[in-house]
């Protein structure tokens, strides 16, 4: 299958690792241009230079915390100016602590809305205006299963990811005669650092082993196991590319069938 994404420059936020290094890694794969940021300098520096290594692709890393706007103008400012524009712009960031409602501080509200809405508004703003003037580009934002079915004691992602399905909804309406299409991508249980997190956690809190918290969200799939972050890297590189030109405004859960709804 040709994605047609040979050359194309491709901004991944949030990616030294997890979900966002897989994505950085697949565009790479499909002869990209790559961008990439996160805050811990050292990490990031590392995976740039891996995939950098592997695919041969052109790769700038700079470190930078997305839920700062003015560090997000800087970071595709010097994007653009490295690789000549913006045609995709996967949007990411650390997850929201798990906890339930009364375990949650205005804090903890307020770094959710940053890091986990605010986030892509700041690249929105920044990577429309280039994409427009190429009347061509990709904005894919990485949330969560919790956009469709709660997930227990992840209220914050519960809450603040409904606000990225309404951006991308809007963002698709006015910029899809722009030839900007605006999709959302929701994994599902992942094997990343985040859910060897989560799993201690719950572990700790139910008094069981972490592996048996694992095998009940495997069981709570179709498949019976949970994801690769390669399987959410996928779906990313699918919708960036040229074999999926008419669809926007969608939500794809990449969940191994977790969701139960029609
Ligand atoms: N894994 C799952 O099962 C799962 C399921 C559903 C949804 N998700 C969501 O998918 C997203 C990615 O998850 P993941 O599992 O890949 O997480 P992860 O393994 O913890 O990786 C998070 C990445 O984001 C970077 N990051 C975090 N906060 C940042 C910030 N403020 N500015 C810039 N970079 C930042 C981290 O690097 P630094 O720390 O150096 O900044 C790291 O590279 C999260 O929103 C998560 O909630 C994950």
């Amino acid at each position: 299958m040709d994605t047609g994404l040979k050359n194309r420059v491709a901004i991944v936020a949030a990616s030294s690792q997890g979900i966002g290094r897989a994505v950085a890694e697949a565009l790479a794969a499909e002869g990209c241009c790559i961008a990439m940021c996160a805050r811990q300098a050292q990490a990031l520096q590392h995976a740039a230079e891996q995939i950098a290594k592997h695919h041969r692709a052109k790769v700038f890393a700079l470190p930078v915390d997305v839920t700062d706007p003015q560090a997000v103008h800087e970071f595709v400012e010097q994007t653009v100016s490295q690789f000549g524009g913006v045609d995709v712009c996967v949007t990411n960031a650390g997850g929201p602590p798990a906890k339930g409602f009364l375990a949650t501080s205005l804090e903890d509200w307020r770094s959710a809305v940053d890091a986990n809405f605010l986030s892509t508004v700041y690249f929105a703003r920044e990577v429309i205006p280039h994409m427009q003037s190429k009347r061509w580009g990709r904005i894919i934002t990485i949330t969560s299963i919790t956009t469709k079915q709660p997930v227990p004691d992840l209220v914050l992602s519960n809450a603040v990811r409904a606000a990225v399905v309404g951006l991308v909804r809007s963002l698709a309406n006015e910029f899809g005669k722009a030839g900007i299409l605006v999709n959302n991508v929701g994994p599902g249980f992942t094997a990343t650092q985040r859910l060897r997190e989560l799993a201690k956690r719950r572990a700790q809190a139910f008094g069981q082993s972490e592996k048996q918290v694992v095998a009940a969200w495997a069981e709570a799939t179709a498949l019976q196991r949970i994801a690769e972050p390669r399987e959410v890297a996928d779906t990313v590189v699918w919708l960036a590319s040229e074999r999926a030109s008419y669809i926007t405004g969608q939500t794809i859960l990449v969940d191994g069938g977790a969701y139960k709804g029609l």
